[in-house]
């Protein structure tokens, strides 16, 4: 029986390893990592992370072909096929601080991979790594091999949080990168047979090393890109009169450019886009390419303006101050139906608030307080790095508290901002939140979820990103 062993416990090798133990069960599937307290999550009734479907899918393997333990090394040694899907952070000190991959804890798992082999390994990067970490993760393995050979190979991980489990039964490709020599194609073929047992085989691209491991920063870069570009139109449509929902209809309809990935936003966020960019960017530099890099880079420039601008819209609408007032924050995860909040707007929304003193009553229906607090105190790029290696005690952040449900939040507040697109936040009763808000009453919506007619003729005051103004902030700057 083919074992297979996957280092990291994650948002990433949680699922993939699940779905692979649900599709192959002729392989034995062991999910090792250094953090007990995530082990046991996955070993108990509520599993660390919510993603719809992962439940059901967890529970029809474990304990048959599926496992989930602390015992790295065991597991590591008796694998056939090892994934590696540790946490590749932005590195906060030192050459590249600020911009390249750390890859520390990649590093450490190859060199605990090599202390413990007694056998021949196909070691997989699944982590997004820069272009050329196979080489150096090749180097660390055979200088230390003992005689056993390594076969090491590029399988990038495609999934969105919040739709895993249905982008892992139907992926729109899997992509496996390898050494062109006989044992790597080998290496390959072995892999695409795991994939191949629910993938159909046109699916599954094989090409060299180098390729896969640059094709999943390009397609990150990519994607960011037209949120950035459609929230770049978004200041533009407010400055026109223009609505960019129509104007993301009209030009999506092309199907050179397509529908997917054109809504706009507060910003983009979750764990990786701004990584990987950042991560692309340093590449570019290090390989004398300073105007592909300056053109990445402002990807990012205009995701931070788009939050920036948001805020300041909150701020010159609410007669230039917020300080002492409630503004109910609705939405915290990056995302709906997640409660990752990793790189999430919501940070950085609710940091420009505090910064001008108002008191934020936040409700999101999958993130808790202990989360929120350590989000809103953490320094920057703290959070990628694995959970007994963060800060235990953050100081706690006065002036916001964390509520359970959205009536509350916005009891006596001054202002709400939708932050997150969750479902619940369209079919609130805006009658009953207005009528207990003080006036003039202000919705500030960053995922253009609410109905804004319906809200206006309420009483409500509201702004929604990219939309006709309202008369109130017609003369207001944008940016102050
Ligand atoms: P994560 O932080 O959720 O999980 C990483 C896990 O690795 C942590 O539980 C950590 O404790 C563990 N770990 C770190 N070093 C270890 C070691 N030496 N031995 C054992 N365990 C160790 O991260 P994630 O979101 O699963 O992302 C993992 C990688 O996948 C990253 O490179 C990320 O860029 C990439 N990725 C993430 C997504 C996503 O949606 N989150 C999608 C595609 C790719
Ligand atoms: C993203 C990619 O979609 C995955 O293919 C990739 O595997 C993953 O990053 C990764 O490498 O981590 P994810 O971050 O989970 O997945 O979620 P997305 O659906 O891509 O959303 C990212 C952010 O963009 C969210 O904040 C979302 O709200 C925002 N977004 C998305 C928009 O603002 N507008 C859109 O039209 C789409």
């Amino acid at each position: 029986m083919v074992k297979i062993c996957c280092i990291g416990a994650g948002y990433v090798g949680g699922p993939t390893m699940a779905v692979i133990a649900l599709k192959c069960p002729n392989i034995q599937v062991a999910v090792v990592d250094i953090s007990v307290a995530r082990i046991n999550a996955w070993n108990s009734d509520t599993l660390p992370i919510y993603e719809p479907g992962l439940d059901e899918v967890v529970k029809k393997c474990r304990g048959k072909n599926l496992s989930f333990s602390t015992d790295v090394e065991k597991h590591v040694s008796e694998a056939d096929i090892v994934f590696v899907s540790v946490n590749t952070p932005t590195k906060t000190q030192g050459l590249g601080a600020g911009k390249a991959a750390d890859l520390t804890y990649w590093e450490s798992a190859a060199r605990m991979i090599a202390d413990v082999a007694k056998s021949n390994k196909i070691v997989v990067e699944k982590s997004t790594v820069p272009v050329k970490t196979a080489e150096a993760i090749e180097k660390i393995l055979t200088h230390n091999s003992k005689g056993i050979n390594f076969q090491i190979l590029s399988n990038p991980e495609f999934l969105a949080e919040g739709t895993a489990i249905s982008d892992l039964f139907n992926p729109d490709r899997v992509l496996i990168g390898g050494r062109e020599t006989p044992e790597g194609k080998k290496a390959i073929e072995t892999l695409r047979d795991v994939y191949a047992h629910w993938v159909p085989v046109d699916r599954i691209i094989c090409t060299n090393l180098w390729s896969a491991e640059l094709s999943k920063l390009a397609a990150n870069a990519f994607l960011a890109q037209r949120i950035s570009s459609v929230n770049s139109m978004s200041a533009l449509c407010e400055a026109t009169g223009a609505d960019v929902s129509q104007v993301s209809h009209a030009v999506g309809k092309d199907t050179r450019i397509g529908p997917k990935f054109l809504n706009a936003s507060v910003g983009f966020g979750g764990s990786c886009f701004q990584k990987d960019i950042l991560n692309l960017v340093y590449i570019c530099e290090c390989n004398g390419l300073p105007e592909v890099a300056n053109y990445w880079k402002q990807v990012i420039k205009v995701n931070d303006y788009q939050k920036t601008r948001f805020v300041n819209r909150i701020v010159s609408s609410m007669f230039n101050t917020v300080s002492g007032k409630k503004i109910a924050i609705l939405g915290f995860a990056f995302k709906k139906d997640t409660g990752d909040t990793r790189e999430t707007p919501a940070i950085d929304v609710c940091k420009g608030l505090i910064g001008d003193k108002a008191k934020l009553s936040i409700y999101d229906p999958q993130v808790n307080q202990d989360q929120i607090q350590r989000d809103l105190s953490m320094k920057k790029f703290d959070w990628d790095h694995p959970v007994h290696l963060q800060p235990m005690s953050p100081t706690s952040v006065t002036d916001v508290s964390v509520v359970w449900d959205a009536y509350t939040a916005t009891k006596d507040a001054h202002g709400l901002c939708i932050l997150t697109e969750w479902d619940e936040f369209q079919k609130l009763d805006y009658q009953k939140i207005f009528d207990n808000m003080q006036k003039p009453a202000f919705v500030f919506d960053g995922r253009n979820v609410v109905d804004v007619e319906k809200l206006r003729k309420i009483g409500f005051i509201v702004y929604s990103i990219g939309k006709p103004l309202d008369d109130w902030l017609k003369d207001m700057p944008a940016v102050v």
